[in-house]
């Protein structure tokens, strides 16, 4: 009997970029993901169902067996810190830098400073690592603001053409990481479902290849 898969996408831009590799793999949605009020959908392969969620409930999903698969952005994965996860493949999808920002002219301060992001756990580390002190301040999105209105020194943020940084008097400062979608397992998935999940992923990183070569 052939085992089912729950495929785990985060809704948004990588939604978007992750359907066309899904139907290289042979795995199309039924429903316009677009126009449905449905969190899962049933897709042309009868024993594969996808769940359409925000991006940084999907590590969550995967890790305690919600979904076998996932598609994340390694920003949300460093982020959830990988427990219970595999990441076999690199999608090469959604790709910005994951970077340090403060207002431009402005250097950053010696010292203790105060750090506004959504990704506090990362911060926390990076900080940590480069042997500088922050205290970290949690935001759920708008990040560029808290410098502007002296809640932070620095924030870290997602950076892509660099024109939401700009637009607030902002510059980057250091590059934490090059990010882009990864491919996640649930690890007892890839013991227990090794035959439903390996021709997936194979199929998915040919896919992967296919684009890099045209
Ligand atoms: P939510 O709306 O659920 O809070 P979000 O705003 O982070 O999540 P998106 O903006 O769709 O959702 O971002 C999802 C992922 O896409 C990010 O985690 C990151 O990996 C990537 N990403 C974010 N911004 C950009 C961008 N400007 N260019 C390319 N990739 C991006
Ligand atoms: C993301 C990110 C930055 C912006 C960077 O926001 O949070 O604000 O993109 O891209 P840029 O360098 O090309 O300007 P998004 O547009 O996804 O909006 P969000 O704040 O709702 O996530």
């Amino acid at each position: 009997m052939t085992d089912s898969i729950t495929i785990a996408l985060s809704k948004g831009r990588i939604l978007d970029e992750t359907l066309p590799l899904l139907k290289e793999a042979g795995i199309e949605l039924v429903d316009d993901v677009k126009k449905s009020r449905k969190l899962v959908f049933p897709t042309t392969d009868p024993s594969v169902r996808i769940l359409v969620l925000r991006a940084t409930d999907v590590p969550t999903y995967v890790q305690y067996g919600g979904a076998d698969l996932g598609v994340t952005g390694k920003d949300v994965l460093m982020e959830h810190g990988g427990e219970g996860l595999y990441e076999p493949l690199d999608l090469n999808i959604s790709r910005c830098r994951l970077m340090t920002a403060g207002l431009k002219g402005q250097p950053t301060p010696p010292g203790r400073i105060r750090v506004a992001t959504k990704f506090v756990n990362l911060a926390r580390r990076y900080y940590a690592a480069q042997g500088r002190q922050a205290d970290i301040i949690k935001l759920y999105g708008a990040m560029e603001l808290a410098p502007i209105l002296n809640l932070a020194d620095e924030i870290v943020d997602i950076v892509d053409t660099g024109n939401t940084l700009k637009a607030n008097g902002l510059e980057a400062r250091e590059l934490i990481e090059h990010i882009s979608s990864r491919l996640v397992v649930n690890r007892t998935s890839m013991k227990m479902k090794h035959q439903g999940l390996n021709p997936i992923i194979e199929k998915m990183a040919a896919a992967v290849e296919k684009r890099k070569q045209s």
